[in-house]
């Protein structure tokens, strides 16, 4: 049966610790030098963007490379779709080209259809509703800073309906990893993804929490993470979204020193330094894993894939 990734809780709890182990291995021997392993050899993959990107287009078509795969990038607005070829037709046609399809979406119900259509997997490379790629990365960051998942506490500040939020919130309930998130009350995550999370707490022992008091979330936080205020696709928000998030969800150094731990501070980028974090905490490497969970998303992307489109499995555990 074909995998499909839209989101994190597609993949089993044994997939997703599979997917974390194999992208030790992956920047264990390039951090090494070692030739890696062709997970992905004679592979081909379209890699569709309907929105920019930096890290996921560069990451994937790297790592594919890397693993002895092919990656095609198909802007969406040079293909036939644009001039109003029906998804089914345009995903059918390339499931006989290609042995994954990579998509960031403006919609996720494109994914939906895209994953009906397909005969290969679908992987989401973000949506407006999730995005799975960053925080598979992003707990793999944590698990490497921390040596462990279960038990870290996680502070989300910002906004709760972001694409960002909602994977690591989802994430973050399969891993034991307690998720806090402070935003206002329009911006609260949406409410299926909260279930969701909340049903996958049961089993993990993630406590979940929503409140609108940041200095609330960040009690005891190991890490503060934020996300722009306006996400791509939202830019006619502007003016309303900035006045009802700041200055109160800007992650500044009052509110980090307010934790009463050491607190280290993510952001999945782009960023908008002095909007949603204050630029002394962003710039300053003591406590800022911004260009670590950068980079390791090369690592994880490579692993994602592997496990999915190359039947990959980590030699170790
Ligand atoms: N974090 C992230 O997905 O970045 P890009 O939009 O640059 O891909
Ligand atoms: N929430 C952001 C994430 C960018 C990687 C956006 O969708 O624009």
């Amino acid at each position: 049966m074909v995998k499909h990734l839209l989101k994190v809780t597609d993949l089993t709890l044994s997939e997703l610790w599979k997917v974390l182990k194999l992208t030790r291995e992956i920047k264990a021997s390039r951090k090494l030098g070692l030739a890696l392993f062709p997970y992905l050899r004679g592979k081909r993959i379209a890699l569709i963007f309907e929105k920019p990107s930096t890290r996921t287009r560069v990451s994937l078509a790297v790592a594919i490379s890397d693993l002895g795969g092919y990656s095609l990038e198909l802007e969406a607005t040079k293909l036939q779709l644009s001039r109003g070829e029906s998804l089914e037709d345009t995903v059918k046609v390339l499931s006989n080209y290609v042995d994954a399809i990579v998509a960031r979406v403006r919609s996720h119900d494109t994914l939906n259809l895209m994953a009906k259509y397909a005969k290969v997997p679908v992987v989401n490379a973000l949506s407006d509703l999730v995005h799975p790629l960053q925080a598979i990365s992003d707990m793999y960051t944590i698990w490497e800073v921390f040596g462990r998942l279960r038990g870290i506490n996680l502070a989300f500040v910002g906004d709760g309906g972001d694409n960002v939020c909602h994977s690591l919130l989802l994430s973050s309930s399969m891993l034991g990893v307690n998720f806090r998130i402070a935003c206002p009350k329009e911006y609260r995550p949406k409410k299926s993804i909260l279930r969701e999370a909340l049903s996958n707490a049961e089993e993990s022992g993630a406590e979940i929490l929503v409140t609108e008091d940041p200095y609330e979330a960040v009690k005891g936080a190991d890490i503060i993470y934020t996300d722009v205020f306006v996400s791509m696709g939202f830019e006619e928000e502007k003016e309303e979204r900035l006045k009802v998030f700041l200055p109160k969800y800007r992650v500044s150094k009052l509110l980090l020193e307010s934790t009463g731990r050491r607190t280290l501070f993510m952001h999945c980028l782009p960023a908008r330094r002095g909007e949603e974090v204050t630029s002394d905490i962003i710039d300053d490497t003591r406590i800022s894993l911004i260009f670590q969970q950068a980079e390791n998303r090369l690592y994880s992307a490579g692993a994602v894939l592997s496990i999915l489109v190359g039947g990959g499995t980590s030699g170790i555990g």
